[in-house]
């Protein structure tokens, strides 16, 4: 198996590819809304900290896991460790990918359903927010439209996955991701040329230190780690298509870069627009579907760019979907031996299986709920909340201090020996925050996410 084991085709390819899989609807749903809601420029400022102090290092870890044993989350601990424990923390990253598939492929159905939306010219009679915001719940209690576009999602992810690594995730992620960065510029500049645009600038940029609290720490350190995909082997995966000729440490850096521009642009296109139009901010996660529909019905050109935008959000969660579906069909294609084809297949379905009944949360079975949290939003909990930071931890815990730090150095020097060589600094800075910083932090984040930190504070 291990001899035909696929590989990308070029450094770029897997840049875009791992960038696709970072930008999601992280970037362009929740980044604005969370920026916006707790201070603008010092949440920026404050996650930007949180990105190079526990992103960078895990990510780092991740990619290297991957390129050195050319494996699936799984198979990668069972070459690096064989230990029972260790093989589980791969599992669970799978398992991650199911769970974490199944819900956001929910989402990015109503993405997709508003393309249609915003072509039929649904938008234009929302002069309201509160208007919006009705005919959002309409569609999501319309069965047959959450479904279809559920299952259309579903099937676009699959079809990717299905193709392989150069001619379906490589190939895709090289015409999507240019045309999801020309969707936005010309979203942040039509943002930024409307008349009232600068109060949108300066409630994103302009600091309000007050707003900065343990919460809002916490919420930008959750946030780091889902919007770089890590915790869950997504970037273990597509770091094990890798060559041991391109450098670790530039590839991740390249991504966390692109990662972090497209969210502060998205932040600029979305509050730009929404102050212009004179809409509220603060809308929350609702902003997305209930907010930016008003904005456009309000912005001269309205119809043109909401069409823009909504494919510009299925485009960037698409490329996060394939993602989550390759790392549950790469165990199955490395470790059980099935074929890509049939993997994608078979996995493909049971995810979507498993997306029923968050599908159906918005409506036969939105009176369901256990701790108060309903279908959609447990399995997005579990995953988002627990697994991710959980499984981010342990990788950061495996690669500090379990693989033998001696081989973590000899093999992240490959491809990066100029580096490597003249930059000691760099790999004792590295070594401190993977060892040190990025665990304690990931912990207490987890520990937040358990509600322990709030009991030992109230
Ligand atoms: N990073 C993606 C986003 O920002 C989400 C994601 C998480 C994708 C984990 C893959 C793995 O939307």
């Amino acid at each position: 198996m291990q001899k035909n084991r696929e590989q990308w085709n070029s450094k770029i390819g897997f840049i875009l590819a791992a960038a696709g899989s970072a930008i999601g609807l992280g970037n362009i749903w929740k980044f604005p809304y969370i920026a916006g809601e707790y201070g603008g420029a010092s949440f920026i400022f404050i996650y930007l900290i949180c990105i190079a102090i526990i992103g960078l290092p895990v990510l780092i870890a991740e990619i290297l896991i991957g390129r050195t044993t050319h494996r699936n989350p799984v198979g990668a601990f069972k070459a690096l460790s064989q230990s029972k424990f260790w093989i589980g923390v791969g599992g669970m990253g799978v398992v991650s990918g199911f769970l974490i598939l199944s819900f956001y492929a929910v989402i990015a159905g109503w993405a997709i359903g508003y393309i249609l939306e915003a072509v039929v010219g649904n938008f234009a009679h929302f002069n309201t927010g509160s208007l919006a915001a009705e005919h959002f719940t309409d569609l999501v209690s319309d069965v047959p439209w959450i479904l279809g576009y559920f299952t259309l999602f579903m099937i676009l992810t699959m079809l990717f996955v299905y193709l392989g690594i150069q001619k379906g995730i490589e190939r895709g992620s090289k015409i999507m991701m240019p045309i999801l960065l020309v969707l936005l510029v010309i979203l942040m500049v039509r943002g930024i040329t409307l008349e009232g645009a600068d109060k949108g600038l300066e409630f994103l940029l302009y600091p309000d230190w007050s707003k900065i609290n343990a919460q809002a720490i916490l919420v930008a350190l959750g946030h780091a780690f889902f919007t770089l995909s890590l915790g869950m082997g997504a970037m273990l995966t597509y770091g094990s298509y890798m060559s041991k000729k391109d450098s670790v440490l530039s590839a991740a850096l390249q991504i966390i870069i692109l990662d972090t521009v497209i969210a502060l642009i998205a932040g600029v296109a979305i509050f730009t627009s929404v102050f212009a139009v004179g809409l509220d901010p603060s809308a929350g996660p609702g902003l997305i579907f209930h907010t930016i529909p008003a904005v456009f019905a309000k912005m001269p050109g309205g119809y043109f760019f909401s069409i823009l935008f909504f494919i510009l959000l299925s485009i960037a969660a698409l490329t996060s979907a394939i993602s989550l579906l390759e790392v549950v069909v790469a165990y199955f294609v490395d470790d059980l031996g099935w074929n890509r084809k049939k993997a994608t297949i078979v996995m493909g379905f049971v995810v979507f299986l498993l997306g029923l009944p968050s599908a159906l949360s918005f409506n036969v079975l939105a009176d369901y709920t256990l701790f108060g949290k309903n279908f959609f939003d447990l399995v997005d909990f579990l995953a988002s909340n627990i697994f991710l930071p959980l499984g981010g931890f342990l990788i950061a815990i495996f690669v500090g201090y379990v693989w033998g730090f001696d081989k973590v150095l000899t093999n992240l020097r490959e491809g990066a020996e100029d580096l490597f060589d003249n930059n000691p600094f760099i790999i004792t800075t590295w070594k401190f925050f993977l060892k040190y910083l990025s665990p304690i932090l990931i912990f207490i984040v987890l520990l937040h996410s358990l509600g322990v930190i709030d009991l030992i504070f109230n």
